[in-house]
């Protein structure tokens, strides 16, 4: 058992806000797969079709898209969300976002009956329309809607922050002040690809978010840097694929790890880093395995 922000999870494996996080069917079958715990696709305050095709791309080392926050709106999301709180026997958190400080406030009261166990702000998609984009990248954006969803709700509060800046301390450190319980780190990097044929970016969107093994390296520098500056938890995300991976990443100092991209790869990767966690947690006996957590900055 591992504890982050009060929840208990029984591995430090939790699904990443996406796809399969759409429905309560879907966050329901990745628990039943053992995942820690699971975070649903970010919801907003009105419903959104999402960019239109393709908005995906296998690129091999990673994916890019640029899916639109597609979502029904946290009025028809409640339903679902309630769904996977009664079935899924695990920690179900919401990711919501909003264009405003008055709109995720909005959304987290709406979701906040259906007894999400924490709320992930999604401060950081980079095609969140109007301000969505340069939210994550202002510090004092993020420090007021951090605080303005911490004062409206009494659950943990997540917050998720994007490598596409300068600085990603000075967005956590706004996190923290703002009152966050935690910080997840990082969302997808910006990036596109054409098609030569064409002459025309390929995603619907022209641009989308990277994800998968092409970005482990920027998420693992990414939370080394968090964790020397911050005294709230940080959850790792960003190219776990096995339990190699998730130990680089507690090494760097998450607490925990989010995995995404891997489960178009088979869902079983939820038991399997978990039990190869806990494996090489024990043969190179550590007494916890929050031992391992940050031991990257020890020398
Ligand atoms: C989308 C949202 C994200 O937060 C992200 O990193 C990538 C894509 C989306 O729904 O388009």
């Amino acid at each position: 058992m591992i504890n982050i922000t009060g929840i208990e999870l029984k591995n430090p494996t939790i699904l990443a806000a996406g796809i399969m996080g759409t429905t309560g069917a879907s966050l329901v079958r990745v628990a039943k797969e053992g995942a820690g715990a699971v975070v649903t696709k970010s919801i907003g305050p009105e419903p959104k079709e999402g960019h239109k095709n393709p908005s995906m791309i296998d690129l091999g080392y990673g994916f890019l898209n640029a899916m639109g926050l597609p979502n029904p709106s946290y009025p028809d999301f409640k339903a679902e969300l309630a769904i996977a709180k009664k079935d899924a026997g695990i920690p179900v958190i919401a990711s919501i976002f909003g264009g405003t400080e008055e709109e995720f406030v909005n959304v987290a009261r709406g979701l906040i009956d259906s007894k999400p166990d924490a709320f992930e702000l999604n401060v950081s998609c980079p095609h969140a329309l109007g301000y969505g984009a340069s939210v994550g990248s202002n510090p004092d954006a993020v420090e007021s809607i951090t605080k303005a969803v911490c004062d409206a709700v009494d659950v943990p509060v997540w917050v998720k922050l994007t490598p596409n800046v300068t600085d990603i301390v000075t967005i956590g450190e706004a996190a923290q002040r703002g009152g966050a319980d935690a910080v997840v780190a990082i969302n997808t990097v910006k990036g596109m690809a054409i098609d030569i044929n064409s002459g025309y970016p390929v995603l619907g969107n022209r641009f989308g978010g990277l994800s998968g093994r092409a970005v482990k390296p920027v998420a693992l520098k990414c939370v080394y840097d968090l964790y020397t500056a911050l005294d709230i938890p940080i959850i790792g995300v960003g190219g776990i694929y096995t339990w190699e991976d998730a130990i680089e990443m507690m090494m760097a100092g998450a607490s925990a790890v989010q995995i995404g991209s891997a489960v178009h790869e088979g869902l079983n990767v939820f038991s399997s880093v978990a039990s190869g966690i806990e494996e090489f947690v024990s043969k190179r006996e550590y007494s916890d395995i929050t031992d391992i957590i940050g031991i990257a900055h020890e020398r």
